[in-house]
């Protein structure tokens, strides 16, 4: 059955897919003809990895991308392999033709937007086994994630070939294993943060925000406050009495469950020094019904 997407094709096979004017392209083969012409004129490529289901927060991240690059594409692509089988895949939201018609004044030159098959065609045995700054915190309570983002995200990295990539800073720990990775395999390109952007109530925007019931959404902000006030007083106040507190107050406010509250290291992930004037970082990963949030801010 098409979709959407196929009914607007205007160019036949995996080659070019448009929609809203934007160049939409599903084969890996199909993608290395414009890098390399851009690559050929000398123009420069950010890359901005996503899953799709694309709000500001994304947007912001496109916007930085068109400001340090030539050309700017956008992967959307929903990776099972950072998922696993209990967790919301199936249920995780896929809009492609709402996130294309957000992107097409954005100056995006190109959506990568692959199927699994693509991405992972049979026979694929190969993926990315980060340590480091993927152990503990998310990793702890997500075993396979971190693995399956390295994998998808040095596959699109070779894929795109770009002189830098965005990601946002919600995601603190997966920017650090990014940053890793980049470092370990000596990948030749820049990894930029943007900081995160959030709803009026302070809410850190994320696709699976939608799924918060009306009552779990007027809740959801207290996270965000209740870790600001953890990284005021981390640096005066006892870190364990600090985080009990805060997780106490979580459930209080009506969170399911807590899989932690932690400050660390901003650069390492590593112990939290409160005397020390390295940054920390207060990270948070809560549940609200059945809705897994993460937070982090600087302290
Ligand atoms: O942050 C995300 O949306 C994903 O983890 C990423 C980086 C696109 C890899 O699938």
């Amino acid at each position: 059955m098409p979709s959407q997407i196929d009914a607007k094709m205007e160019t036949a096979g995996d080659f070019d897919v448009r929609q809203a004017g934007l160049q939409i392209v599903r084969t890996v083969k199909a993608l290395r003809k414009p890098v390399a012409s851009w690559r050929a004129a000398g123009e420069t490529i950010a890359l901005v990895p996503t899953m799709g289901a694309l709000h500001d927060g994304h947007l912001a991240l496109v916007r930085l991308a068109a400001k340090s690059a030539d050309r700017v594409v956008v992967s959307i692509f929903v990776n099972p392999a950072q998922f696993a089988p209990h967790e919301d895949l199936s249920q995780y939201p896929r809009d492609e033709t709402g996130d294309v018609a957000k992107l097409k004044a954005s100056g995006v030159s190109l959506v990568w937007a692959p199927d699994a098959a693509e991405m992972y065609p049979q026979g694929s045995a190969t993926s990315v086994v980060p340590a480091g700054a993927a152990l503990g915190l998310e990793g702890d309570s997500r075993p396979h994630h971190f693995g399956g983002v390295a994998t998808v995200c040095l596959k699109l990295f070779n894929q795109v070939q770009p002189d830098s990539a965005i990601f946002g800073e919600k995601d603190f720990q997966q920017l650090a294993v990014i940053r890793q990775l980049v470092r370990d395999v000596d990948l030749n390109l820049k990894i930029i943060s943007l900081k995160t952007v959030r709803e009026k109530d302070g809410l850190a925007m994320s696709s699976r925000n939608r799924y918060l019931s009306a009552e779990d959404r007027a809740r959801a902000p207290s996270l965000f406050e209740i870790i600001s006030s953890v990284a005021l007083k981390a640096r005066q106040s006892s870190v364990p009495k600090l985080i009990k507190d805060a997780e106490a107050a979580l459930l209080k406010r009506g969170f399911a469950s807590v899989d932690y509250v932690a400050i660390r290291d901003a650069e390492t992930l590593g112990p939290f020094k409160a005397n020390s004037d390295r940054p920390g970082r207060v990270l948070v990963a809560a549940k609200l019904g059945s809705t897994r949030l993460i937070d982090n801010v600087s302290c």
